[in-house]
């Protein structure tokens, strides 16, 4: 439960919020790379911490992020021009470069040197991984590149999709380390859907539905580990990864692909849900790509041209009460990804934390939550730079494991906790 202020305080963004200052210290996933697929393309609007933005790419395919509206009457730049290394407002003709630096005034003389004294807003935006990020805090704070393992890895190796999620990014992520709901929502899907099917792990998940939580703080968040039982008294333990702010880790089933997820504020009452998948060590099959692309495992099939799920509140999700009834679903939405968003969604676009219940399998959300507002204050008061900007926290792997019943799963799991390019993940 959290009482209304510290809710607030939580789920609230926009520029000079306390979360919105922790935000703006961490590089965060702004566009995929392909929105931006050449040099001069179309320019693209994006939202983020509830900033309007436009992002484009110049004639020389340097990538520029910059308040959407013209300087001059406010005029939304994505109507611009984009051309000869800038992007030129179609109202009056102000010309901007990736900086947002003003080029041009054609009306005024050129020697009044007008449009150097006007300049926008705007951040740095660099691809990396196939992800364009940015990083939306003071430039003299500006911390390296991440180097989450997904995209340190080659191309072949990894799928990365986003989507609209219609709710505060807080109880999207939450959704994201709270691994009880597997053995109920996802039940019908761990072994008919194509990227989860087969592993010998789906079975402990699905035999034990009360799992025991222990939740540990890592350096950069947490790592939250769900035991069930396994043979001979034995203990599958399946361990999920929270890195502040929000980059989730699902655990491994068998030698499929790993899971994760970025949740970033789009404003206070949506967020892009980025789901992206990985293999360390070896290639991603085609029939898998075309599988995620296809919306299975945690992607979602959108709309054409748009990141809005097919499925969404306006057609309530698609439900199928049939396949609900016969059990094909646990709720009768169809896929991973849609059944945790259409919820989640349903909880209103920002939940009430003060009504909540929560109990034992709701530690990892306790803890993430505590660590959040630690964090939050550390860092206003004192400036302290928050957990997950050290290149360090980000090296993390999710595992699931087998272990004697005696041996914690911090210990037991130790190195496989840690990404080390190149080696296997633990995974059953
Ligand atoms: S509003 Fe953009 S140039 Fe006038
Ligand atoms: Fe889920």
């Amino acid at each position: 439960m959290l009482r209304k202020e510290q809710n607030e305080l939580l789920t609230q963004t926009a520029p000079g919020t306390p979360m919105g200052r922790l935000f703006r210290c961490y590089w965060i996933p702004a566009l995929l790379g392909d929105e931006l697929p050449e040099n001069d393309c179309p320019p693209v609007r994006v939202k983020l911490l509830s900033e309007r933005l436009i992002a484009f790419r110049d004639t020389n395919g340097r990538y520029g992020l910059m308040d959407e509206f013209c300087a001059h009457r406010g005029v939304s730049l994505w109507f611009g021009r984009n051309e000869q290394c800038g992007l030129r407002c179609p109202y009056h003709g102000w010309k901007y470069d990736v900086s947002g630096q003003c080029l041009e005034v054609p009306s005024e003389p050129e020697e009044s040197g007008f449009a150097k004294k006007v300049k926008l807003r705007s951040y740095p935006l660099v691809e990396r991984g196939g992800i364009l990020w940015t990083y939306m805090g003071p430039p003299e704070a500006q911390p390296p590149l991440p180097e989450w393992e997904f995209i340190m890895v080659g191309p072949s190796h990894r799928f990365t999709s986003k989507r609209l999620q219609e709710s505060n990014w807080l109880q999207a992520m939450e959704g994201g380390i709270d691994s009880s709901h597997v053995s109920f929502l996802h039940r019908g899907d761990l072994d008919s859907d194509p990227l989860f099917k087969g592993a010998k792990g789906n079975q402990y998940n699905l035999s034990d539905p009360r799992p025991v939580f222990e939740v540990v703080e890592s350096p950069g968040g947490l790592h939250i580990g769900a035991r069930r039982n396994a043979e001979e008294g034995r203990y599958y333990w399946r361990i999920t990864q929270w890195v502040m702010p929000s980059f989730t880790l699902i655990p491994p089933r068998g030698n499929h692909s790993v899971h994760g997820h970025f949740w970033i504020p789009i404003d206070d009452e949506n967020c892009w849900t980025w789901s992206f998948d990985y293999h360390p060590t070896r290639e991603l099959a085609a029939a898998e790509v075309a599988a995620m692309r296809d919306g299975k495992g945690i992607h979602v099939r959108t709309a054409p041209g748009t990141f809005r799920p097919v499925a969404n509140k306006d057609n309530d999700y698609l439900i199928d009460r049939a396949a609900q009834k016969a059990g094909r679903t646990f709720s009768g939405v169809e896929g991973i990804g849609m059944q945790d968003a259409s919820l989640q969604e349903s909880m209103g676009p920002v939940v009430d934390r003060s009504k909540e219940n929560l109990v034992s399998t709701d530690n990892g959300i306790i803890m993430a939550r505590h660590r959040l507002l630690r964090a939050v204050k550390a860092f206003t008061d004192k400036g302290a730079l928050p957990p997950g900007v050290d290149l360090a926290h980000q090296k993390v792997r999710s595992a699931a494991v087998v272990l004697p019943p005696d041996v914690p799963f911090t210990e037991g799991a130790r190195d496989a906790l840690i990404a080390r390019l190149e080696t296997a993940p633990a995974s059953i």
